[in-house]
């Protein structure tokens, strides 16, 4: 289990997050949504190491709290950012080749064939500069980087923003394949609608603090959660 404890994240005066406990079992999806500015960010950076925080990062039993970033994601936490941050020059490969930090070299070859499984057209393009794919095939290439170093829970920024329908599509695909295989995840997503369509549970940000949380048909059906935002 991950678990968030009492997660509290200030950028200088200002509180992005407010004593937020949440938790993705393992093997789960959880969904985090919640308008711009919610704090859902800054919650998954703070997971990761990449903002510093008051309350408990805790990953099965231990506690993540002071680990640099590379030692989380060592210990089994894979991370997509938002705007998927691919080097544009380099090729497909060289950049999955960049998740597989401190990974033996076997290993990388296995995933990667994994991933081409996985993903036939990441494959068919991996000698392609990354900036030649489009927007959805760029996205599964940031999904497939964070797949090498083998993370039991996978923390995903915004996977759909700014794809075409099609791709968004392609997108929700790829990450019920990564479930099906047995990954945690936990979704930021903007795209309420989608994510409460595949997730089993989701959680409401709203101004940093956790609204609710429940069943994802719960959250669909819940009137308060309606009228905020799912329209
Ligand atoms: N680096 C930063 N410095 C100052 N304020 C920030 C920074 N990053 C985010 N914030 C603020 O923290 C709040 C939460 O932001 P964020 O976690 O990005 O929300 P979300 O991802 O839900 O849109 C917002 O008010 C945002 O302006
Ligand atoms: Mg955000």
């Amino acid at each position: 289990m991950l678990e968030i404890r009492g997660l509290t994240v200030r950028y200088g005066q200002a509180v992005a997050v407010t004593d937020v406990s949440l938790e993705v079992n393992k093997g789960e999806w959880v969904a985090l949504i919640g308008p711009n500015g919610a704090g859902k960010t800054s919650t998954i950076k703070a997971v990761l190491g990449l903002v510093s925080h008051e309350g408990h990062i805790v990953l099965e039993g231990e506690v993540l709290d002071g680990l640099p970033a590379w030692a989380r994601q060592s210990r089994g936490l894979g991370y997509v950012p938002e705007g998927r941050r691919l080097f544009a020059e380099m090729s497909v490969e060289e950049n999955l080749r960049v998740g597989a930090y401190r990974v033996p070299e076997r290993r990388v070859r296995e995933n990667l064939s994994r991933i081409y499984e996985m993903f036939p057209v990441v494959g068919e393009k991996r000698r392609r500069p990354a900036k030649n794919l489009s927007g959805g095939e760029q996205q599964l290439v940031a999904l497939g980087r964070a797949l090498m170093s083998d993370p039991r829970y996978l923390l995903v920024d915004e996977a759909s923003l700014g794809l075409m329908p099609l791709n968004v599509e392609a997108v929700f695909q790829a990450l019920a394949a990564i479930h099906r295989q047995g990954s945690a995840i936990l979704l930021v997503e903007q795209n309420a609608h989608k994510a409460l369509e595949h997730a089993e549970r989701a959680c409401v940000l709203e101004v940093g603090r956790l609204q609710f949380s429940g069943s994802s048909e719960e959250i669909r059906n819940d009137p308060r959660v309606i009228e905020s935002y799912l329209g």
